[in-house]
């Protein structure tokens, strides 16, 4: 099949996917929809899924494999309500998170954007303690490697150093039972903000599943940083980097209600 195929007795010309195309490469031919150029397609189908009569069918994204619309949704209020509900929960019980769970809180993430359709995070997940433990302790190292050598973060890790080294709180790891690690092929903004993007959406299911989690913000940086004892703990594969970490496990306690936010500050023009 060539990248499109367009079932022109169901086609009505509206332009709808000639308009939909984020890499603009339709146009509106005598007989329907025209590609223009085969390989800048990025294969996020929104071609195949605004058609409004079903004629479009991509190479990338069958027809055949796409869901009807419109399904349930959340009210407004309730999405409002369920948004506001996330928190990062940094208190977890000992046992960490079923195989079943963690696989299911990763699924969801392959719906997070990515730039240009990348997708294709890539996740390690690890459980032992020790392990997590080690990471803790090479971020720290980090983090005073980092401070020598006159960091412009140096006062914010010189008070995360304080409670992880003269107090014994873990402040890096939480004590969570599970550290899951986001990888890219490339480290640069995009790969990192796909990571993001794709903790968000973890971060949003978690509670659904009976799950926690906190973005690891130190760890991440260490392992953005590229450092070489923390990529070692971790066994980056080759050509894989470090985009993101997250603490996971099931909560200990239940929060009992929301809490206000800073006002929100907009200008329209
Ligand atoms: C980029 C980023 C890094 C973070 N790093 C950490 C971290 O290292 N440790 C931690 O306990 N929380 C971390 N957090 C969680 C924030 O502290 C938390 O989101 C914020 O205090 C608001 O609380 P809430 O998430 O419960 O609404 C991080 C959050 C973000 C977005």
């Amino acid at each position: 099949m060539d990248l499109l195929k367009v079932d022109y007795d169901k086609c009505i010309k509206c332009g709808i996917c000639v308009e939909a195309c984020p890499s603009c490469i339709l146009s509106m031919g005598e007989l329907g929809p025209e590609c223009n150029f085969d390989r800048g397609c990025m294969s996020c189908g929104h071609c195949v899924a605004i058609c409004p009569t079903a004629a479009m069918d991509n190479k990338y994204v069958p027809l055949e494999e796409q869901l009807p619309l419109p399904m349930p949704v959340l009210d407004a209020e309730t999405a409002y309500n369920f948004l506001r509900m996330r928190r990062s929960v940094r208190m977890f019980k000992p046992q960490p998170p079923t195989e079943s769970d963690v696989r299911k809180l990763l699924e969801v993430c392959r719906y997070a954007p990515t730039a240009g359709n990348s997708q294709g995070m890539y996740y390690i997940v690890i459980s032992d303690k020790e392990k997590i433990r080690a990471i803790a302790e090479a971020t720290a190292q980090w983090m005073e490697q980092e401070i020598a050598e006159g960091s412009s973060n140096s006062r914010y890790f010189t008070n995360v150093l304080r409670a992880y080294r003269e107090r014994g709180q873990d402040i890096i790891a939480r004590n969570a039972p599970m550290l899951i690690f986001a990888l890219a092929r490339r480290l640069n903004t995009t790969g990192v903000s796909n990571a993001e993007q794709s903790w968000a959406y973890a971060e949003l299911y978690a509670p659904t599943i009976g799950l926690g989690t906190t973005i690891a913000g130190f760890i991440q940086t260490c392992g953005i940083a590229g450092y070489k004892p923390l990529l070692d703990l971790v066994e980056v594969p080759a050509k894989q980097k470090i985009v993101g970490a997250l603490m996971v496990g099931y909560p200990k306690y239940k929060f009992q209600r929301l809490v206000e936010r800073q006002h929100l500050k907009v200008e329209f023009k």
